[in-house]
């Protein structure tokens, strides 16, 4: 192909991700911004593959096809509350993608040689050690991810502790770079093809090692972490075939990983060296003592007190998401309006199961953004504020992670619902959350628990607020 119009393509491509990107920023621009990635990355990929010119056109029209048809089946198969998994999933495949592209570059050298040289030699030195990077990094997004999901899905339960966690992480990654080099470095085939093998097996462990042990409430570190190494293994697989858009693109995704991983650390309290050093959460006793004094009510009665209080503040969570409560949501937020209440959402960071998810349920409910606040935002004002409404959330509601020095979201920051003049919590039974642990607020005198499925208990509470407007 053209020079000149390779450049123009990968220009294109390039203008899409930084466009796309930017709208991604905003609510109301994400869903064009992403379907413009994805559209940039497509014409990446065609354009790599005409421009190796090592692949006939139908190869690539059966890679779209087969591609697609298996994004469609995952994403029309899955309900909307599996949208953690699946972009675990992604994740995952993201990770393969890139190890798989690396592992391609030793095939030419390894396994169906057409020199005697080394892959070292055949492929030159940067080429050679950012395919075994790129191998690696992948690898392991790809067998984190993977249990990752298992994770959210609850298949997987627990975080059992690795015996000398530390030690076997270190042989894994030591295997690991070491099978890399002698891969790259041995001119005998099967020594080589052997070293490709347990460079992919050690790779793989060093991700079930990783984040096997990994605690309940600790998910989101590692989640956007694996994300992050997502992008990290595509830029070493561009470097490995010296392909700026894959640098480019992967770079981009990379970086943005790390900044969310950093987001996620504060929002935790946990510093990246404690994670990556193995100091997830997971390893203390969770208290589950029973509750001493419950109070409950119904949403007539809640209604009742919603009808007369001046500030109100939502408090989403997973429970919101997994019962498809976000439209009711805010039909109970537009009741208390009509009412003249002052109606405000918050939203704690890793509230849910993946960065930003209730910024995603709620934007599907149209609820606008001017009223959603950060937990920095809000917290200064729920001392002044009537009444509190916990929809299905727990961890990030729970003063356990100030008052309790053992627990295992002990030093978590917390959306401090406690000091509101009065709290509900809308959840199905006095379960705990994804951390396991028991949340004291339920036991406080101002939280009143209204049980039920959140989507039924919010139907009706909205209702009585329509009523209660109409008077
Ligand atoms: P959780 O602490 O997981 O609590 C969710 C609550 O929702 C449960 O206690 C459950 O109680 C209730 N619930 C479930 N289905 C419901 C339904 N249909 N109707 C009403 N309530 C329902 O949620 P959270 O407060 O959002 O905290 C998130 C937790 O997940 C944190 O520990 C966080 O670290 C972790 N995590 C987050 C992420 C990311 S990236 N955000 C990723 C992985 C893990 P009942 O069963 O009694 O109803």
């Amino acid at each position: 192909m053209n020079a000149d119009i390779i450049a123009l393509v990968a220009l294109v491509s390039i203008a899409l991700f930084v466009v796309g990107l930017k709208r991604l920023s905003r609510i109301r621009t994400a869903r064009s911004g992403n379907a413009l990635i994805a559209g940039g990355m497509l014409l990446a990929v065609v354009l790599t593959l005409v421009e190796q010119g090592r692949i006939d056109w139908r190869w690539i029209l059966g890679g779209l096809a087969v591609g697609s048809a298996v994004g469609i089946l995952i994403v029309v198969r899955a309900q909307a509350t599996q949208m953690p998994e699946i972009v675990a999933r992604f994740n995952g495949f993201g990770g393969a993608a890139s190890a798989l592209v690396a592992l391609s570059l030793f095939w030419g050298v390894v396994i169906e040689p057409v020199s005697a040289d080394t892959a070292f030699a055949a492929l030159g030195a940067t080429a050679a050690l950012t395919a075994v990077l790129s191998v690696i990094i992948g690898a392991v997004t790809m067998s984190g991810s993977v249990l990752a999901e298992l994770k959210l899905r609850g298949t997987l339960d627990g975080s059992p502790r690795i015996p000398v966690r530390t030690l076997l992480m270190g042989l894994a990654v030591l295997t690991a770079l070491g099978a890399g080099l002698v891969a790259i470095g041995s001119v005998d085939e099967t020594v080589a093809m052997l070293a490709v093998i347990g460079l992919v097996i050690a790779s793989i462990l060093v991700g079930v090692i990783l984040v096997v042990p990994i605690g309940g409430a600790d998910m989101p570190v590692v989640i956007s972490l694996l994300n992050s190494f997502s992008g990290l293994a595509a830029a070493a697989a561009g470097f490995a075939l010296s392909n700026p858009l894959l640098i480019i693109a992967g770079t981009v995704v990379g970086a943005a990983g790390l900044i969310l991983t950093q987001i996620m650390c504060v929002a935790m309290n946990r510093s990246l060296l404690n994670v990556m050093i193995g100091g997830f959460g997971g390893a203390v006793e969770a208290d589950t003592s029973d509750y001493v004094s419950i109070t409950s009510s119904d949403a007539e009665e809640a209604a009742m007190v919603l009808e007369i209080a001046e500030s109100v503040v939502i408090v989403p969570g997973y429970g919101l998401a997994q019962a498809r409560a976000q439209t009711a949501a805010y039909d109970v937020a537009k009741a208390l309006q009509q009412l003249g209440v002052n109606v405000r959402f918050a939203i704690h960071p890793v509230a849910g199961r993946m960065p930003g998810h209730m910024n995603v349920v709620l934007a599907e409910a149209e609820v606008p953004y001017e009223m959603l606040f950060e937990m920095d935002q809000i917290n200064q004002d729920l001392p002044q504020t009537d009444v509190v409404i916990v929809v299905g959330a727990n961890d990030v509601v729970n003063p356990a992670a100030n008052t309790q020095p053992n627990s295992p979201i002990a030093g978590m920051p917390i959306l401090d619902v406690a000091g509101a003049r009065r709290v509900f919590v809308i959840k199905r039974s006095l379960s705990p959350g994804y951390a396991g642990i028991k949340n004291e607020l339920f036991d406080m005198d101002n939280t009143t628990m209204l049980f039920g499925d959140a989507k039924k208990i919010l139907d009706e509470l909205a209702a009585e607020l329509q009523k209660a407007a109409k008077r």
